[in-house]
């Protein structure tokens, strides 16, 4: 959610690159992205079996890896995992917005609270789509990133709530009634499946498929990107942080090649598990 930290200078090795890179996200935004993202893999993967016990591929599944009793324990297990990252990023942020007072965390331009300009950007972007206005001059966080952002969030609190609410159910019934323990299965199951389709379909393709960046965003492995795609992409940001005299702050060195390669294919890998069980999910919904 927060803004970035100053990047490392790496003027001259980008220089010998041909062109200059700038920080996007830093090490712990990559590092925790990357935890989101294979215990969400994680938790779908052993998720869907559970919600689709009867389908072929469910059964298939759970006698390949020793039955449903191991899928509940993995779900459990990238539960765990998942919640931890979410309560060091909600301390991250507490500590640089509550307690260190940083500007930009909770309003602005840097925030990742939606304004009044993403409201403009999106209807600037719907005429843009049918040729109508010019393209919307995006800040640092576009209107669907933020969108993505709080997706996950309150989708994290609902289904981690009503998860450990099944997990923990004699616990909880000494302050929930019988209703709602029931009701928490529904909840969780079926926001794990809006999760699921979510970001299958709508974040592959905001993120991946988009004309400018298909068939992949490296920057959320590598942290940066090149300065063309930083005009290109998010205008409005380069101009302010250029007029802030903030550019050189942000040059970083070119990423190494093995490091994109490597990105790439974790990148793909995740991509093509994830559009494996968006089918899965599908073909066992409407059969
Ligand atoms: C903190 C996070 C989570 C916790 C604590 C949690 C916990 C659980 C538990 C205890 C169950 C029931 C297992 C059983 O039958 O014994 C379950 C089922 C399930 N979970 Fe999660 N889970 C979490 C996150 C997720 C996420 C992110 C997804 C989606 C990607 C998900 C999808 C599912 C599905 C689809 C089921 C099957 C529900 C059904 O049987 O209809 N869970 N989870």
């Amino acid at each position: 959610m927060p803004d970035l930290e100053p990047a490392a200078n790496g003027s001259s090795e980008q220089s010998r690159a041909g062109g200059r890179y700038f920080t996007r996200f830093t090490r712990a935004q990559r590092y925790l992205h990357a935890v989101l993202f294979t215990t969400f893999l994680g938790l779908a993967a052993t998720g869907l079996p559970m919600r689709f016990s009867q389908s072929f591929w469910a059964r298939r599944f759970a006698s390949a890896v020793g039955g449903f009793g191991t899928i509940i324990f993995f779900h459990k297990f990238f539960a765990l995992v998942l919640t931890l990252a979410f309560l060091i990023h909600l301390r991250v942020i507490f500590t640089r917005g509550v307690v260190n007072r940083e500007k930009g965390i909770f309003w602005g331009a840097t925030s990742m609270v939606a304004n009044w300009k993403d409201v403009k950007d999106l209807v600037g972007h719907l005429r843009w789509m049918v040729g109508l206005g010019p393209k919307p001059q995006f800040e640092r966080y576009a209107y669907w990133e933020k969108f993505d952002y709080w997706a996950v969030f309150w989708g994290m609190i609902v289904i981690g709530f009503s998860g450990y609410a099944m997990w923990f159910a004699p616990f909880f019934a000494r302050f929930l009634p019988g209703w709602a323990l029931n009701a928490v299965l529904v909840v969780h199951s079926e926001e794990g499946l809006l999760a699921i389709l979510f970001i299958f379909s709508i974040h592959f393709v905001n993120t991946h498929l988009r004309p400018d960046t298909f068939p992949m965003d490296m920057v959320i492995f590598t942290g940066v990107e090149s300065e063309e795609e930083f005009k290109t992409k998010r205008p409005q940001e380069y101009q302010r942080v250029a007029r802030e005299g903030k550019l050189e702050e942000r040059i970083a060195a070119a990423p190494a090649l093995w490091f994109t390669n490597f990105s790439r294919v974790v990148g793909y890998a995740a991509i093509l598990i994830g559009l494996v069980l968006l089918v899965l999910t599908l073909s066992a919904y409407f059969t």
